[in-house]
């Protein structure tokens, strides 16, 4: 193998180059020398700025106040939840029905639904027609109550005729209707359907 530079030093099998003899370790393993090489700079650069990025992160996600990955996922998951876009539960959404009494947007936006989906049954006045009228006092199901409607629109009654709404009708919606269906309560409205159900005082 041919190299640049003079052989000056070291026996005819150790040939030593010049610019080589500072490094020259001075051990001979049968014949073979070792050249004390440093590392290449951007070899050491690498790996100091590893032990630091190591330490830091050691103090930080195993000392210090840093999430490691599972406390990060419930994090997160925590905060998908936080946001979903409605209350599913019934008492929630008892709550929000409740909450829109005075709401006159969600009042309209419930009233254009029971027209579209209620009237049919119920009347437009909500006065009874093949439902049962939902002006007045008597109920056949629960007391007519936020949450009593809403478990009505939600299940149904479909042996009866009245639709199960709950994978049609989103909750959103179903809180409008609520709201809407306890704003027709002793509205007295012309042709009302007899009363059903027990009288709730
Ligand atoms: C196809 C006809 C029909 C449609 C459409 C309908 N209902 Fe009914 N609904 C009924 C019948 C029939 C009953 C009575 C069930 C019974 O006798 O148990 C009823 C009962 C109810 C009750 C309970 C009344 C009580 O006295 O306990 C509520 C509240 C109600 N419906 C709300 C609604 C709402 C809100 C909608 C629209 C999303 C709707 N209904 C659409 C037929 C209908």
């Amino acid at each position: 193998m041919s190299r640049p530079g003079n052989p000056t030093t070291g026996e005819e099998k150790n040939i030593v180059f010049e610019s080589e003899k500072s490094i020259l370790l001075d051990h001979n393993y049968d014949g073979i020398q070792e050249l004390d090489h440093p590392l290449p700079k951007w070899w050491l650069v690498t790996f100091y700025l590893a032990i630091i990025f190591a330490a830091i992160y050691v103090g930080y996600y195993h000392l210090g106040s840093g999430l490691l990955q599972e406390q990060e996922l419930e994090a997160d998951l925590a905060e998908i939840k936080s946001r979903a876009p409605a209350p599913t539960s019934s008492e929630d959404l008892a709550a929000k029905a409740i909450a829109m009494k005075d709401d006159a947007t969600a009042l309209a936006a419930g009233k254009a639904s029971y027209i579209a989906k209620c009237a049919a049954c119920h009347g437009n006045l909500g006065e009874g027609g093949i439902g049962p009228n939902l002006t007045d006092k008597f109920w056949i199901h629960g007391i007519g109550d936020a949450a009593g409607v809403i478990k009505v629109i939600v299940d149904g009654v479909p042996e009866k005729g009245m639709p199960t709404w709950g994978p049609i009708i989103p909750p959103e919606e179903t809180a409008q209707l609520t709201a809407f269906i306890a704003t027709l309560s002793g509205t007295n409205p012309p042709n009302a359907k007899a009363p059903e159900g027990q009288e709730i005082k």
